[in-house]
Order: structure tokens, then sequence, then C-alpha cells
């Protein structure tokens, strides 16, 4: 399982319900990134795709708690469990977010595949610093990029001691 996230300098992701820094760069590294994979988000997340649908090209799975939540084209998974027996056979799955689901599944990812801005957004919502965290291990970072004044790299993280999951392992 892999995460995939833009944050800022202070791992800010997003704020009032959108991300707070949006590039065009990054959207296309995203789609290349995650097209044709399963992606994993969380119904908050939805709500700020283009005309609230699933993403196009890419197994959608929703969670939510919510029974009577559905969305056309999407999975709707109202647990940890069922994300993992949902995606138990797909090859390639990716967290999108938002931060609930970040901070959820993080610790079973392997990979992590941060957009790094270098600069500060306001936001009320963020990504866990890996910075600071010794089971995260930065093997690759890009060029420093630039577009529309903001500076930017991608890096990406490998989980040396990823959880695996078993219901108890929650
Ligand atoms: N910068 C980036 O790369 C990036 C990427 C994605 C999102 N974001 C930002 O992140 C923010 C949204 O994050 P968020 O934390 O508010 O919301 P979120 O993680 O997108 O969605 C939260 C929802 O997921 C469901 N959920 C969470 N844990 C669950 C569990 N254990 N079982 C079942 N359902 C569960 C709940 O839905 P119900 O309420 O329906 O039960 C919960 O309200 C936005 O600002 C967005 O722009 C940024």
């Amino acid at each position: 399982m892999n995460v995939i996230v833009a944050v800022d300098n202070n791992w800010g992701i997003g704020k009032d319900g959108t991300q707070n820094i949006i590039i065009p760069e990054d959207r296309k590294y995203f789609r290349e990134k995650t097209l044709g994979s399963t992606i994993i988000v969380g119904r908050r997340t939805v709500l700020d795709f283009p005309g609230q649908k699933p993403l196009p090209g890419r197994r959608n799975i929703i969670l939510s708690r919510n029974p009577s939540f559905s969305i056309e084209g999407a999975t709707v998974a109202s647990s940890i469990d069922e994300v993992f027996r949902e995606t138990a056979h797909d090859e390639n799955v990716f967290v999108v977010g938002g931060a609930m689901v970040f901070h959820l599944l993080l610790n079973y990812c392997d990979t992590a595949y941060i957009t790094k801005f270098y600069t500060t957004a306001e936001s009320d919502v963020y990504f866990p610093n890996l910075d600071a965290m010794p089971n995260w291990v930065l093997r690759e970072s890009s060029d420093v990029f630039e577009s529309q004044g903001i500076t930017f790299a991608y890096h990406r993280y490998e989980n040396v001691s990823p959880l695996r999951y078993t219901q108890e392992a929650r």
C-alpha cells in the first residue's frame, strides 16, 4: 500500500475542505502515479473532487461510516477491515487522503510519495511529519522545480517497518 500527498513546509495539506496549494504539475504527477490503481479516499475529500465524483481511470474506495452514503462508480468501505478485504487482490493501492484517512492507514503503507511545496500556506489539516518518524526513510528526491512562484520537489520515502494488516494489529 502506498500513500501520495502534497504538503507544505509544515506538512499542512488543506484548509476549509480543500487543498491549500494547487499547481498543475502536481495534479499531473498525481494522475500519472495513480491511474490504473485503486485509490482509498475519505468521504470529505471526495466532496472536493471535480463534480464530487470518483476519479476516472481508477478504482475508488471511499471510507464512510454512513450506511446510506453511496456514489455511483465507487465502492464504499465502512471500516479499515473492509478496506483491506476489498483491496486484498489489488496490485497497486494508493491512499489519497484526507487527513483522517492518512492517519488511519499510514502505518500500513510501504511507500510515501510526497510533493513538498517549499512554502507555508494556512492549513487546518496536516500529514504526519515523516522526517520525525524513524521508520520513514527518504530514499529519493527529484530536482527542485518552480511553478506559479512556488518551488517544489517530489520525494519518495520508504517505511522500513510497515504494519502488516491483521484485525488484531489495530
Ligand atoms: N494535500 C493533499 O495532497 C490532500 C489530499 C487529500 C485531501 N486533502 C485535504 O484533506 C482535507 C480533508 O481531510 P479530512 O480529514 O477532513 O477528511 P477525509 O479524511 O477526507 O474524510 C474523513 C471521513 O472519512 C470517513 N472515515 C474516516 N475514518 C473512518 C473509519 N475508520 N471508518 C469509516 N469511515 C471513516 C468518515 O466519513 P463519514 O463522516 O461519512 O462517516 C470521515 O468523516 C481537505 O482539506 C482536503 O483538501 C489534501
